[in-house]
């Protein structure tokens, strides 16, 4: 593992993307969708009581609207205001019964979706273009899982696995829209493009916003997996101006092959980096070279550390929550899923990562907040790990 304070400072409320009022707004608009309910928040009290820390809050996005993974949330608010937008609709006034009366329909007319995904937001386009019956065209990054493949065309996408890395399929997807006159709906922005991933954030709020409703105790350390940074920089805000008077440490944790969010904290010269090469790991969903710009200028002032993690960490603690401690609750958590909790135990429970469990401050009186944010989305991969043992971790040293 690898750490590097991020730039910034507490300031406790940095941004308009997620004012207090646009989150309540967020949430209202995903709650009109019939599919809604929030997603558990899981008190592990027996494993907080085995690594040695207060408590420990996992968010279970297994459960988000029967997808598998939180990403819907983003492509559901985006889509959602793109087509509000065409209607003559205002942010606040867009719910799911009126974008998908007849009238609507007809005031927006056909539009074709387009995307770029590693499986999750890909899903969530295809599901959410589905819903509001609308045309979907996904695109996935070489080495892309069948299964996830599968998953996005049973929710009615034109969906295929190129020969791309990840950030060259965003290019392809960005080109294509542009010639056919489709909307692209990416979960990462850049220079230019900012409009609709800045609403992905937006809609990642309704999370957060979700977990400060249900945690009862304020948290001290978030551990938040990052691609793009998009997921993290919602999270991160909404948190940040929750508890004003005593922020939470926010971690964002990254593969060590995908680390571009370590890269620029650790260039320390407030501009992004980006991580080069094939970016092999596990983690699927945080395979990404490029932090989005607008995650990354958010993340600048609402995170503290940047996080680096092998693949066995994740592997570990999809093997953790799966078989709990006690009466704690089972997590089903995939490989991106799993993260953020695999490098909080990796730093409380592995010696040689003592130095960096002190720099980060946690221990006994902690209360440690993480987001499961994937169930087994590859179940062949889910098995391989948690029955056979798949990346196992080397032997820990103990005190
Ligand atoms: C399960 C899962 N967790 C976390 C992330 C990271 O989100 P972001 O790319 O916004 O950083 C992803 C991205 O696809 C994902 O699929």
């Amino acid at each position: 593992m690898r750490l590097a304070k991020m730039p910034g400072e507490k300031t406790g409320d940095s941004l308009g993307l997620l004012t207090k009022k646009t989150v309540a707004d967020t949430k209202r608009f995903h709650a009109s969708f019939p599919q809604y309910a929030p997603t558990p928040l899981c008190d592990l009290r027996r494993l907080a009581e085995a690594v040695g820390v207060h408590r420990m809050f996992v968010k279970d996005e297994s459960f988000r609207f029967g997808l598998n993974a939180f990403k819907v949330l983003g492509s559901s608010y985006a889509m959602g205001r793109y087509l509000a937008r065409r209607a003559g609709l205002f942010a606040n006034e867009t719910t799911y019964e009126k974008l998908t009366s007849k009238a609507f329909r007809e005031a927006c007319g056909d539009i074709t979706f387009i995307t770029a995904t590693d499986g999750n937001h890909g899903r969530g386009v295809a599901w959410t273009a589905h819903e509001l019956g609308q045309r979907s065209v996904v695109y996935m990054p070489k080495g892309s899982r069948p299964e996830r493949l599968e998953n996005i065309r049973a929710a009615g996408a034109e969906a295929s696995i190129t020969n791309l890395k990840y950030d060259d399929v965003v290019r392809m997807a960005s080109k294509q829209a542009e010639e056919n006159g489709w909307v692209l709906v990416q979960d990462t922005a850049w220079p230019g493009y900012e409009e609709i991933p800045g609403w992905i954030i937006t809609g990642y709020g309704t999370m957060a916003e979700e977990i400060v409703e249900e945690l009862p105790e304020p948290p001290t350390h978030v551990f938040l997996q990052a691609g793009v940074g998009s997921m993290a920089a919602g999270v991160a805000a909404v948190l940040k101006n929750a508890y004003p008077e005593n922020p939470p440490t926010v971690i964002v944790v990254e593969p060590t092959t995908a680390d571009c969010f370590y890269r620029s904290a650790a260039a320390n010269d407030g501009k992004r980096h980006f991580a080069e090469g094939d970016m092999k790991t596990i983690m699927a969903g945080l395979a990404c070279g490029e932090p989005c710009s607008l995650a990354w200028d958010i993340l600048t002032h609402t995170a503290d550390f940047a996080l680096t993690c092998e693949d066995f960490t994740a592997a570990n603690a999809m093997r953790i929550l799966g078989a709990p401690l006690g009466d704690d609750p089972r997590i089903i958590s995939g490989e991106s899923g799993a993260s953020g909790v695999g490098a909080a135990l990796a730093l409380l429970c592995r010696l040689e990562n003592k130095e960096m469990a002190a720099e980060i401050g946690i221990g006994k009186d902690s209360n440690v907040l993480c987001i499961s944010t994937e169930g087994a989305t590859d179940r062949e991969r889910y098995k391989d790990i948690t029955w056979h043992g798949a990346f196992a971790a080397p032997d820990v040293e103990r005190e």
